[in-house]
């Protein structure tokens, strides 16, 4: 694959955020564009990282409740820990589908294709705004037994999902055929905690070319609309069955509410 594929000189979602988390897969475009970001919300990495625990958390639960099936729509770049490599600590017969749709993502897929435990691990070069050619891929077909559970994590990526007919559309459509016990988990990026300078960093995000909108609670809640929401309901993600850690962080940090629901 050669730099004009990964289009290097812009920036993407996946690279900024990897930026952001201390990693090193970016390019000049990322970092500039990220730097502009934390002159706005400076803070943002801590809501990076919460983010992360928030995912691990989740994953890690509904592993020890019983699920065993992971469909990962938005996966980002590699890091630790990576959600396969939770999820088979605690049941190591998980099995876990990524899918992203950057290219750098996908170059980077082999070392999230390696199994922790026994069970497997695929990925899936997919765009997310067609839910059927997700839903409906090999990958998932031949990993997943849909007559069980299926967990559907979208962690930080439907901010790019700027419509909220589309996101409603794109989960319906993950969900349809999913059987009851199914899980989804979002996270969805949000400026509630920080009306003033939260809305230029959104902003930044479509200058350079990435299409970021912020949602609010009820905008998120609207998002599980037709699936039975767990306690404690859409939270700060810190605020979601908390550590030690998620306790220390300021509220105002934190760009970015989670929940999970279950299919009846
Ligand atoms: C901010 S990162 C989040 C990564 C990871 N889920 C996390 O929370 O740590 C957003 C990811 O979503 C991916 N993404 C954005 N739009 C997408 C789309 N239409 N289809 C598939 N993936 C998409 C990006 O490439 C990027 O890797």
């Amino acid at each position: 694959m050669s730099a004009g594929d990964l289009q290097v000189d812009r920036p993407h979602s996946a690279r900024i955020y990897d930026f952001l988390l201390g990693g090193r897969d970016n390019f000049e475009a990322d970092r500039q564009a990220a730097a502009k970001m934390l002159e706005h919300t400076p803070n943002l990495p801590v809501s990076m990282k919460a983010n992360r625990r928030f995912m691990a958390r989740v994953v890690r639960h509904l592993a020890r409740g019983g699920i065993r099936q992971f469909l990962d729509v938005g996966t980002g770049l590699p890091t630790k820990p990576n959600l396969h490599e939770v999820a088979q600590e605690v049941a190591p017969d998980a099995r876990v589908v990524y899918v992203d749709n950057d290219p750098l993502v996908l170059v980077h897929a082999r070392a999230l294709l390696t199994p922790t435990g026994t069970g497997s691990v695929a990925y899936l070069d997919a765009d997310l705004r067609e839910p059927e050619t997700v839903i409906e891929s090999d990958a998932v077909v031949k990993s997943f037994d849909l007559a069980q559970p299926v967990a559907v994590t979208l962690i930080a990526v439907l901010q790019h999902v700027t419509d909220d007919a589309l996101a409603r559309h794109v989960i319906d459509e993950l969900m349809a055929p999913l059987a009851a016990g199914s899980a989804l988990v979002l996270s969805v990026v949000t400026v509630d905690n920080d009306p003033d300078a939260g809305p230029e960093t959104v902003r930044t995000y479509n200058q350079h070319g990435v299409p970021a909108v912020a949602r609010s609670r009820a905008g998120v809640e609207t998002l599980f609309g037709g699936l039975e929401l767990a306690e404690p309901g859409v939270v700060p993600v810190h605020h979601w069955q908390p550590t030690d850690e998620d306790r220390q962080v300021d509220d105002a940090s934190v760009y970015v509410y989670g929940g999970v629901a279950f299919k009846k």
